[in-house]
Parts: C-alpha cells; structure tokens; sequence
C-alpha cells in the first residue's frame, strides 16, 4: 500500500481535484492531510471552518483515495498564541520562550494547551471520526522534533516539582537518593525544586535523569489523551503517530506507541546520514551520500517494527534531495524505489512519500515532492510508479513481519544516562547501539527490537548494547529465559536515581554475572589499545573498564592479559568497545554456536526476510554475485545483483 502527505491548503481549491486524479492514477491509496492547517480549521478563536477540508475529502474520496487525518496540535495558530502566551515552551539551552513562526512551540506542561488541544481534536474527530473515506488518525506530527520534548518554563517548573513529590513521597527521600548534600544542594521543600538548567557546571545527574523521565511523562501523557479523544469519536479506525528517529524523541517511546494501533516512522536517508555520519572522511562518506548509509534506515525501520508489534508504516519517505540537513543531496538513480523496496522488506505495510507537491512559498521550498511547484512530475514519479507495481507482483503484503532469532533490547534510560554522564566525547548512544546492529546486519541476520520487558521466548540470541539502568524483574526473566544474552559495557552499572549500585556494576546483574567492575577509564577515539580475541588482534577503543572475574570464562583480554569479555553459561560481558570486526566475528562465532545460519555478506550487501520472501539490497556502485545457489529463482532481479538494485527470492529456493 502506497500514500502520499498532501498539503490541499497550500494550493487554490480548483488544483485539488486534478491532483486527486493523479494520485489515484499513480496507484496511491491513501492520502494524510491537515497535520498543519489549524490557522485554517479555525482562523479565529472559536470560528471553525470545516467546509475546506469536507470538500478535499469528498474530493479525494471521489477518486477512490483514503484520508489519514493528522490532528493539527504541532502548529498552534497566531490568534492562539497572543491570547494564551503562557503555550509556548521555554528553550532549555537559552531560557528563552521558544519563538512563534514555524511549529512544535507548545510546551507539555501548559494546561491551556492541553484544553485547546482537546477541543482542536475533539471538533475534527467528533466531526470525521465516522466519516467512510476517514480510515485513520496521526496524532500531531513528529513528537519532540527540533528538540522539543523539554520546556524549561515554570509550568514545567510547577508540575515537575508534583512530579517529584509523587516519586520520592519525601524532600528527604529524594535529597537522599540523588545524593544532594555533594554540593550543597539539599532542598527543605519540593517547592524549592528548581529545573536543571541554567546552573554554572553540570547539575546533579540524578536531578536531570529525574527532569527527563518527567518531561518523557508529559509528552507521553498528553499524547495519550489525544488518543483517547479519537478514540471516542473514531473507535473503528486506526490511531498512528509518525516518530522521528527514537533516539532523538526525548521520550521512552515503549510507552508512547502503547496507545497507538502501530508505529509509523518518517524516513530521510539521506538527510539523517548527512547529520549521523558527518564526522567520517570524505572517502568513506561519499559512497553513502547518495544512497544512505546501508543500516541507517533499516535500523529504524526495526526499531517501529518493534514499537508496532507487527507491520508499521513509513508516514513520510524522502523522495529526492531535502532542505534541512547541513547538505542536501540528490538520491543516486533509483534510490527511492530502493528505499521503497528495503521498508517493505523490513516489515512496512504502507509506504507514503513526502510530499505530493515541493512548495513553491515558505520554509521546505528546496525540499523535493512526486511534482514540482509547476505540477511537473519529478524523477521520483516514475520510480514510485515501479515500487507499486513491483510490491503488488511480489504480494508482500501476505507475509507477515518475519520474527528474527535475534534481539536487540533498546531503552529511552540508556540514552538519558549516557548524555546525562558522556565521560567520553566519542561515546554515543546511538552510535553504539547502531554499531551493534551494523555487525549484525552485515552477517545477514534479520534483527528486532524490544525492550527490557518484552517476552524473550523468540530469541535464540539478545544484545543489550547499552542497558545501564537494570530492575530486579528484568535479572529474574532473563535468568528463566533461554536466549544467550550479550551485554555492552556500562551494563547494570547505575542504581535507578543515578548512583552507583551498593555492589559496584554491573550492580544486579551480577546474580548471573560473576564479575565486578573495578574502574573504568575512557579514550580518544583515535587512540585505540589492542583486543585479543581467537588468536587475533583486534582494537579495544573509547571505554574500557578494568573487570574483576570471580568465575565464568574469559573470552577476550587487553593487551595487558586483564580480561575484556566474560562469559558465564548463557551470559556474556562486553566490557569495553570495540572494532567492528570485533563485534562481528564474535557475533557471528555465537551465532554459529546456536545454530543460527550467518553468511558474511560484506559492507554493502544487506539481505531481510519478509516470511518466506528473501531480499538483497545492493548498496554498492558495482554488480555483486549474490552467494546463492545457481538454480534460485528470482521473483524480482537477479544473482549478479546490479547496483544500487534488490533482488527477491523465496526462501525455499535457499537451500542449497
Ligand atoms: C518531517 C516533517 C515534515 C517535513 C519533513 C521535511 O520531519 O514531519 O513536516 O518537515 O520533515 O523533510
């Protein structure tokens, strides 16, 4: 299934039917509108004007086309705004209000924009919400985009110090546990409480840990109460949220996509490599530039696979070059087919595109759509044309997302801990969490996500690459369930309020881990020490921790001879970072262990199964022979896989 963002109210009325007739003659089957248009849902308070979008729908309902409507709360209009100042959120890193004239300026802890969020919401759900051609519900638009899931301002001032009296009951209690005497910063009251921003140094991390699950609380609050208005007004349809990388939400995004039928992600390849990748030598970089780095967008992809429970959607897909990265270059010559072929192989339902039509006014106008301002199709058109056609004939829609024997367990508290406490420029969350993956990918594994408390029974094999924060509970399940579990260093390390477990890391998790670590010291990225691994020399880089074993089996030492990675039983501790050649021999020798078929498949060939169909995509700029049998037969390309190209077969085909 195939859609596209359409924005009616920035062009004249008599264009609409014009565009519907071409979206349906594309092969689009659904349309999301209105995400942006509260200024004309209600030009002035309390004057609704619904009279627009009943024609657009009627309009594109005409042509066979669905509508998913976007609740319009990420841009409270002008009029808003000037009677209700106290909306806006307070900029953390500058105290200043955020500003009017572009979007997401509302904080989660303004109760008026609660009430007017409601009310936006509750009049288009009462007022579509059983409307035929009205299949679905987004809720706002990219939660926590540009930043914005933290106010600073005194509403979110007032509701965190309740927030803080419902957690810790006690001013003693909480000064106690986030150890407040340190610097003399004992309270006497919650109402004492300030945020932890604006102080000369670093605040107390205990504090900011507390301000960011706070703020995650509103966020997911809020949404879950927009939620439920749609639901009371549209119980038959389906209620998505479209996420923006899940590393950069600011929320624990388990919790938010609870409420929601299934998770859509917003995906820009190019864009999202362009910033995630900038620091890598020109060499390296251009060979993704155009195409995307081969595990970025897949690596979300898995991720809202895991959020959804199932099949997701890909809300907004980048359909040539963007405006918002610090460069915007144009795809590589099929690569929005690709992009297109790769989210349906990883488990999407539905592939829309953003945007119908590039703006020829205001903020996105260098941002490509399916025409160009003058309604001339753009290159994209005709590979949109072949993903729909290519999708139906390969019937992916009859498989089901396929569940991997692999896992990897992601938290929002792993990300907040280590920003919270970097104690090394070079280590990144997401930057560890995705060299994880990449090693995984690169071996032909297909992997999901899931979180600490998800049902294990799956997974032959589960890598925690970050998980510094552990309860009782989870150390109970992982010790009844079967999987072989692979902890990255920092593991366990951190007591729920940010201090060091009594019994020094890896804290609970030594009931199934016999090992203590002592230190931990970090080190220029570029200063790597020697690993040794299997007889071969591999790099130990970033952080490294100095590990007292009171049992298991030492798999990997320093140079020293100290030990590095720990195995007991099921059990195994990584307990510095490393190369990527590390992680993915030792990745693939577990797997072999368990039976788990890998193959090598290199840096730019990646392979997902979608039930029994198989699919290779060729990043590279050269044909590559797929390592297959010579009598596999082929649904779409073939083994000398051309660049840039997919190539889909059926599992039965693989044996050899
Ligand atoms: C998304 C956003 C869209 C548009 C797009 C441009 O993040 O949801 O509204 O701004 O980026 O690439």
């Amino acid at each position: 299934m195939f859609g596209i963002c359409y924005y009616p109210e920035q062009c004249l009325p008599a264009q609409w039917p014009a565009d519907a007739r071409m979206m349906a003659e594309l092969g689009l089957k659904y349309v999301r509108i209105a995400e942006f248009s509260w200024s004309r849902l209600e030009p002035t308070d309390g004057e609704l004007d619904f009279a627009w979008l009943d024609t657009v729908i009627d309009t594109l309902a005409a042509q066979g086309l669905e509508v998913v409507i976007g609740t319009p709360t990420a841009t409270p209009p002008k009029w808003l705004i000037d009677k209700w100042p106290e909306v806006l959120a307070v900029d953390p890193h500058t105290g200043r209000s955020r500003g009017f004239g572009s979007r997401r300026h509302y904080d989660f802890s303004s109760t008026r924009y609660w009430l007017e969020s409601e009310r936006i919401t509750g009049e288009l759900a009462r007022r579509y919400g059983s409307h035929d051609a009205v299949v679905g519900w987004q809720t706002d638009n990219e939660l926590g985009c540009h930043d914005t899931t933290v106010s600073a301002s005194s509403r979110a001032r007032d509701a965190f110090r309740k927030w803080c009296k419902k957690h810790y009951c006690t001013i003693d209690a909480l000064n106690a546990v986030w150890g407040n005497v340190f610097w003399s910063m004992e309270y006497r009251d919650f109402d004492e409480i300030e945020l932890p921003v604006g102080t000369v140094t670093e605040p107390n991390p205990a504090h900011s840990l507390a301000f960011r699950r706070f703020s995650s609380d509103q966020a997911i609050a809020y949404h879950q109460r927009m939620t439920e208005i749609i639901r009371d007004h549209a119980p038959e349809k389906f209620v998505t949220h479209n996420f923006i990388p899940m590393n950069e939400t600011g929320f624990d995004n388990w919790s938010l996509a609870e409420t929601l039928d299934f998770a859509s992600y917003d995906n820009y390849p190019l864009g999202r490599t362009d910033i995630q990748f900038a620091g890598l030598p020109a060499e390296q970089f251009r060979r993704y530039m155009r195409t995307g780095h081969p595990d970025f967008a897949t690596y979300y992809h898995d991720q809202t696979r895991g959020l959804s429970g199932g099949g997701f959607w890909i809300m907004e897909q980048q359909p040539g070059p963007v405006n918002w990265a610090p460069n915007n270059p144009r795809p590589a010559p099929g690569m929005i087919r690709f992009w297109t072929l790769e989210a349906f192989a990883h488990g999407a339902d539905c592939v829309c595109f953003f945007r119908w039509r590039q703006a020829a006014f205001a903020q996105e106008q260098m941002h490509a759509g399916l025409l160009r301002p003058d309604n001339s199709k753009s290159e994209a058109w005709a590979q949109v044309a072949q993903s729909i056609a290519e999708v139906e004939s390969l019937a992916c829609l009859a498989y089901t997302a396929h569940v991997a024997h692999v896992a990897i367990i992601t938290d929002a508290q792993g990300q907040w801990v280590t920003d919270i406490e970097r104690q090394s420029e070079a280590y990144d969350f997401n930057t560890v969490q995705l060299s994880y993956y990449r090693a995984l990918r690169e071996l032909g594994l297909d992997v999901d996500f899931i979180s600490s408390q998800s049902d294990f029974s799956p997974y032959k094999m589960i890598v925690a690459p970050c998980l510094p924060i552990v309860d009782a509970d989870f150390v109970e399940r992982i010790q009844t369930a079967e999987a072989v579990f692979i902890f990255g260093p920092r593991a366990g390390s951190k007591t729920a309020d940010f201090s060091h477990p009594v019994n020094l890391a890896p804290g609970l998790l030594q009931d199934i881990l016999p090992l203590q670590i002592l230190s931990v010291e970090t080190l220029r990225a570029d200063c790597p020490e020697l690993l040794h691994w299997n007889n071969q020399q591999y790099d130990s880089t970033i952080w490294r921790e100095e590990v007292e074993c009171k049992g298991g089996e030492v798999l990997a030492r320093y140079d020293d001879g100290k030990a590095a990675v720990i195995a007991d039983g099921r059990f195994i501790y990584l307990a510095t970072l490393t190369d990527q050649q590390f992680l993915k021999e030792f990745f693939a020798s577990r797997c072999i262990g368990l039976g788990i078929p890998v193959i090598n498949w290199g840096e730019d060939i990646r392979i997902r199964r979608r039930g029994n169909l198989v699919f290779a995509f060729n990043y590279s700029e050269q044909t590559r022979k797929l390592t297959l049998p010579e009598n596999t037969r082929f649904l779409l390309g073939e083994i000398n896989l051309k660049p840039r190209d997919v190539a889909v077969w059926t599992e039965l085909d693989q044996t050899p």
